[in-house]
């Protein structure tokens, strides 16, 4: 969840620092911190709470400047957001360090320093690794011995970058449990936990594998595995660019995600189909023969990624007949699950990070699954690497912490897996053609701007909104909930409309707004009655629908497109993003990076 950085150059490192953090910020942002080692060889270090501009602030009035250094981004886990438990850490005026994870162990070992004289300044789990660190290097002049006894008494996830001030201007680096990646350069290496981070500095990439340690100077660089030996990974050279993870005209990068959905729609649509059908192979061998074999299937996901998993069971059951169930990483990592031989494991991330569901996939991989398919929207990721066979998304980055177009393509991936098992099964199934139409749907869709800016007034001030739907729209109406409830901090729920009776009905009175998705499909007239009963009982009805009418109902109504009804949950989903958006806008919430949250959930 923290975003972690390690520069080391011939020239000074702070302003490099500071931009990179900024690129770094939607991994965590209740504070940031600097450290270098200045021209004297003493470490200097600069925290401050809140964002990266507070820190650029401070750094302004206090500057500090070295040719090496680290710097962090904090989403808090152990300790509030305050200067003392901001990142780096140090020991000893010696030495400090940049953590991403948890360290589970860290009360007992933290008890065990204190004894030996240690003094603590913050209440993070972080700052034992420093103090231990720091007591190894008193027992040995040997870094990576130090280093390596350290980590043997560290329990938990993590990803650190370390600067001592008697290393001579070399950084040490280490991934367990969390992503890390080196960058090179001609005159300067760096180390960040995301390489969005390092795109205007390199395009040369080193991703580290579990257990590695990384030693880096501003010319050289050498990595150990996990036992200590001296091993080397492949340098990738990556297309992206620095513009890509800029925000350009747009207010906000969740804006500008959401008009980017037509074509990033196109270019995953396009990744596996030619103008009237399926390319040959068009996931790729690997993939044909789990998909093949499959007979059943198990998705796990988290968050957004859940959503679309649950759209996906509609799909798989009703075009491909192959059964799925959908679960929450979080729960089904600690149930005991009973597995068919013949069942895929399909993971469902846009960052292919999240602990929880990587936690599943290493789970799966040790029952009796036919395989693993990771569905991902980042190629070098934990999740991608790990699993036998993956999909690529092709969204493109996506900065805004809540997610857009990344759930759109995942929707429109799990949309083609359906619908080419289906192919590969002999079925009868809706053609591709229709689902080639989707980009000018989407934009077609994204004209409702201002229908959807003038709904987004009646519920600013709302202190809940229900939002209903039946078929793939109850999957779609989570989705809409979560992302008002994320971006506007409004609570809402969504729940099958089926279900209003069973419940939820008791909620509804002239104050609460309920927000129907009604799609032009079987179940419409069942949501119409669904309808009447939140009005009888006085409820405020407001109706998304492609249903062209007409609509006798004295009802806020929103006319979206007709589509195929297979198509439905991309035009529902579009309206939603953009009511979310807009009702944050008008709260004036922090759209981007709304309050305690982060972009990847990389701890439990
Ligand atoms: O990277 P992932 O898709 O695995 O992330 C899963 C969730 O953390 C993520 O979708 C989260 O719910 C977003 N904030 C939703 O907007």
């Amino acid at each position: 969840m923290c975003g972690i950085l390690g520069f080391t150059a011939k020239r000074d490192v702070v302003p490099l620092l500071l931009e990179s953090l900024r690129r770094l910020e939607y991994r965590g942002y209740d504070s940031a911190g600097i450290a270098v080692i200045n021209a004297k060889s003493h470490l200097e270090r600069q925290r401050t709470v809140g964002k990266v501009s507070a820190l650029a602030e401070a750094l302004a009035k206090q500057p500090l400047s070295g040719h090496a250094g680290i710097g962090h981004t904090r989403w808090a886990t152990h300790g509030i957001p305050h200067q003392d438990n901001a990142h780096p850490h140090m020991s000893n005026d010696s030495l400090a360090l940049v953590h991403n994870g948890i360290i589970e162990n860290y009360e007992i070992l933290r008890e065990a320093l204190i004894s030996q004289g240690y003094q603590f300044t913050s209440e993070t789990d972080s700052e034992v690794v420093a103090h231990l660190l720091h007591h190894h290097l008193t027992q040995t002049t040997d870094f990576l011995s130090a280093l390596q006894l350290t980590l043997k008494a560290l329990h938990g996830a993590y990803a650190l970058a370390i600067l001592d001030k008697n290393q001579n201007g070399q950084l040490w680096a280490v991934r367990k449990g969390s992503p890390l990646v080196i960058g090179l350069a001609k005159t300067e290496n760096f180390i960040s936990s995301d390489q969005l981070a390092l795109l205007a500095l390199t395009q040369q990439f080193i991703y580290l594998e579990e257990g590695d340690i990384a030693c880096i100077s501003a010319t050289d660089y050498r990595i150990y595995d996990s036992a200590g030996t001296p091993v080397t990974r492949p340098i990738h050279h990556s297309l992206a660019t620095s513009e890509l993870t800029e925000r350009g005209a747009y207010r906000h990068f969740m804006l500008k995600e959401i008009h980017e959905q037509a074509s990033v729609l196109q270019n995953s649509l396009a990744s596996v189909l030619e103008p009237n059908q399926f390319r040959p192979l068009p996931f790729g061998l690997a993939v044909e023969r789990l998909l093949t074999a499959a007979k059943r299937i198990a998705i796990i996901a988290c968050g957004t990624s859940y959503h679309a998993g649950l759209v996906a069971k509609y799909w798989l059951e009703s075009i491909a007949k192959i059964p799925c169930q959908v679960e929450i990483a979080s729960e089904y990592r600690y149930r005991d699950p009973v597995v068919d031989h013949d069942t895929l494991f399909i993971s469902l991330s846009q960052s292919g990070e999240t602990a929880d569901t990587l936690a599943c996939l290493r789970l799966a991989k040790t029952l009796a699954y036919l395989g693993s398919l990771a569905i991902c929207n980042v190629a070098e990721s934990s999740l991608v690497r790990e699993s036998d066979a993956a999909i690529l998304t092709y969204a493109g980055p996506e900065i805004g912490v809540a997610s857009t177009k990344a759930f759109l393509t995942q929707l429109s991936t799990l949309l083609t897996l359906s619908l080419y098992k289906a192919k590969l099964q002999q079925l009868p199934s809706p053609s591709v053609i229709d689902v080639l139409h989707l980009p000018r749907l989407i934009e077609q869709l994204l004209t409702l701007d201002s229908a959807i800016q003038k709904l987004a007034k009646k519920l600013v001030h709302k202190h809940s909104v229900l939002y209903l739907g039946r078929n793939t729209e109850y999957p779609i109406a989570l989705e809409g909930a979560l992302k008002l409830k994320e971006l506007s901090y409004i609570h809402a729920e969504a729940y099958p409309a089926g279900e209003l009776k069973h419940g939820p009905l008791a909620l509804v009175d002239e104050h609460m707004p309920v927000i129907f998705l009604a799609a032009d499909n079987a179940l419409f007239d069942k949501v119409k009655s669904n309808i009447q009963e939140v009005k009888a009982r006085g409820g405020e009805v407001i109706i998304l629908t492609n249903h062209q009418g007409p609509w006798n109902m004295d009802a806020e109504i929103i006319l979206l497109p007709a589509a195929k009804a297979f198509l439905s949950p991309f035009v529902f989903t579009i309206p939603l993003q953009l009511l979310a958006y807009h009702v944050a806008v008008l709260k004036g919430t922090d759209v981007d990076q709304p309050r305690n949250l982060a972009k990847s959930v990389t701890v439990e």
